[in-house]
């Protein structure tokens, strides 16, 4: 019971604490804007290349496309649009230390009650601000980051990401973040 009200101030803290900078409130509604547009591209490409080629071809799709549309996304110089994760696949999606205790307790917050999305706009002592919003597995992510990943596909992974650390996950798991850094004002 003590949990449940301590997480219900938060809730209702969490607000109030963004609508006193408008400048930060702003900036976690582009970065939203910019992290559910990498998430439906990528998740169209992916259902596309599933249902045209199977997942084993999807992975190429994942390898090749997955840091293109995020590439698209970004502004040089400006903003960088990307995922991460604590257990991750490409080394280059690597998070700090600062970005895993970000990921740990969106884990936690999700663990309370799986219906919200966590969210957190970070700023650092060089000024950037980073903007993290959690990833949450689905079903159809479990053919390649489930528990019992089918063996071509487990081959397929291990010759492109031989340190992989992406699977065993379950569905309702948190996965991983969106991360979008701001390098500078805009
Ligand atoms: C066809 C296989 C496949 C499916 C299905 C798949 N992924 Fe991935 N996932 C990959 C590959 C390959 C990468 C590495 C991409 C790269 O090199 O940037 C990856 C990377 C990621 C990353 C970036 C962090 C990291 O580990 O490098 C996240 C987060 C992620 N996937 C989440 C998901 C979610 C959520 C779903 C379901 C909606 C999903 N994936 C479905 C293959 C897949």
């Amino acid at each position: 019971m003590g949990k449940v009200i301590v997480w219900l101030l938060v809730l209702a803290l969490a607000p109030i604490t963004w609508a006193g900078d408008t400048g930060d409130r702003e900036r976690v509604e582009r970065s939203r804007e910019l992290s559910q547009q990498l998430q439906q591209q990528l998740g169209a490409e992916l259902m596309a290349a599933m249902q045209a080629q199977g997942p084993v071809h999807a992975i190429d799709v994942c390898n090749v496309e997955a840091p293109g549309i995020a590439a698209s996304l970004s502004t040089a110089g400006l903003v960088d649009v990307g995922r991460t994760a604590i257990r991750y696949r490409n080394p280059r999606n690597a998070p700090t230390a600062e970005q895993v205790a970000v990921m740990e307790s969106f884990a936690e917050q999700i663990k309370q009650d799986s219906s919200v999305v966590p969210e957190r706009l970070v700023t650092l002592e060089n000024g950037e601000q980073h903007y993290m919003r959690a990833i949450v597995m689905q079903p159809q992510c479990l053919a390649c980051h489930g528990q019992s990943v089918a063996e071509p596909i487990k081959q397929a992974i291990a010759e492109k990401y031989p340190n992989d650390q992406a699977t065993g996950f379950e569905v309702g798991d948190l996965r991983g973040a969106f991360l979008i850094k701001w390098l500078s004002e805009e």
